[in-house]
């Protein structure tokens, strides 16, 4: 018996294969119902006592090893098959890749650059942390005057009040330098985040953006900011949105217009978004103050222009019927992946 055993052994140790048909010609022949180790344990059934103390235990053993060389065998064969699946079967399914969405205002406002590049405006931007000059003098508000109020704004150095640092309040400090540095025409928007001291809640936010628009040559009149933004709007919101303009003030510009869209909700007819009025405001326009023309440079007797801002926010409520603005800055997933069939 113990002859046996150490030939089969070496067999057994001698044994490898990485076919599965050789294998399972292995298990037949030694761990099978009618193997070489089950004659063995029949045998064993015939022995004496005293060899039945001495046998017992090699004989397990010795099916635990066969048992085991089995087991490792199979298991490699096992992974380099399943390797070999998915290298080479082509009718499995693809792993699902899970693609991200857009945040709605960057939909938005890439909609908004759309529609005015097609009006042939280019795309600018300035920095975030401006000066006092940028932000406020050059457009024309004047030192401690109560038109600085309008805007809440953060300061980052507050001195003597021309050499201060601020979060910028509105993109109009980019029209500054675009004037400042370049010469008439001027055709951009220059959209961009601002920033004012407000609490949060659903109505306000301390930061928000802005699309501001520039349109400066010889002979620019206020029938060209009136058709460039029924334009805009029509593009936006579908033909047939119809356009008010309410006179308003702004230091920059002079005259200054508010511009109400019928509202896209209920189409004029009255609902919670437009306060029950059928017209929602959207922007804030005007032909360019002499005054700021002349700060940035520019020939005021030659050349006129109008301006224009408007909150992406705002558009971007109106066009999803969003009536939080905390939502956008939120970062919840449930909110954000409703926009994701508009990803191109
Ligand atoms: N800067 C203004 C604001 O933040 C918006 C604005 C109004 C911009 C009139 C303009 C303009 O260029 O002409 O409220």
């Amino acid at each position: 018996m113990q002859d046996k055993i150490d030939q089969y052994t070496a067999e057994i140790k001698a044994f490898t294969s990485a076919k599965a048909d050789e294998l399972e010609a292995f298990r037949i022949k030694y761990l099978g119902t009618k193997g070489l180790i089950k004659d063995l344990f029949e045998q064993f059934k015939t022995v004496g006592t005293e060899e039945k103390r001495t046998f017992g235990k090699v004989l397990n053993e010795f099916k635990q090893f066969a048992e085991s060389k089995y087991n490792e065998l199979k298991d490699s064969i096992d992974s380099s098959t399943a390797t070999e699946d998915t290298e080479f079967d082509m009718t499995l399914p693809g792993e699902g890749v899970s693609v991200g969405s857009r945040h709605p205002l960057s939909l938005i406002r890439n909609e908004i650059i759309d529609i005015f590049k097609r009006l042939g405006f280019v795309v600018a931007e300035g920095p975030e942390i401006e000066d006092d000059w940028h932000n406020f003098s050059a457009l024309n508000f004047p030192e401690e005057h109560p038109a600085r109020d309008m805007q809440d704004t953060f300061f980052i150095k507050k001195n003597s009040g021309t050499d201060d640092i601020a979060l910028r309040t509105h993109t109009s400090s980019v029209q500054v330098r675009m004037m400042e540095n370049g010469k008439p025409p001027f055709r951009a928007i220059m959209p961009g985040r601002v920033y004012r001291n407000e609490a949060i809640s659903a109505r306000a936010h301390c930061f928000f953006h802005q699309v501001e628009g520039l349109y400066v040559d010889e002979n620019v009149s206020f029938s060209d900011l009136k058709q460039t933004l029924y334009s805009f709007v029509q593009e936006l919101y579908g033909e047939g949105t119809k356009v008010r303009f309410r006179p308003s003030y702004f230091p920059f510009t002079e005259p200054s217009a508010e511009m109400d869209v019928s509202c896209t909700i209920c189409k004029g007819a009255g609902c919670n978004m437009c306060k029950h009025s059928g017209w929602v405001e959207i922007l804030g326009c005007g032909m360019v103050d002499p005054n700021v023309l002349e700060n940035c440079g520019i020939d005021s007797k030659k050349y006129t222009g109008f301006a224009f801002g408007m909150g992406i926010e705002r558009i971007t409520n109106l066009k999803y019927v969003i009536r939080d603005l905390r939502l956008f800055s939120e970062n919840d997933v449930r909110f954000l992946e409703q926009f994701k069939t508009e990803i191109i």
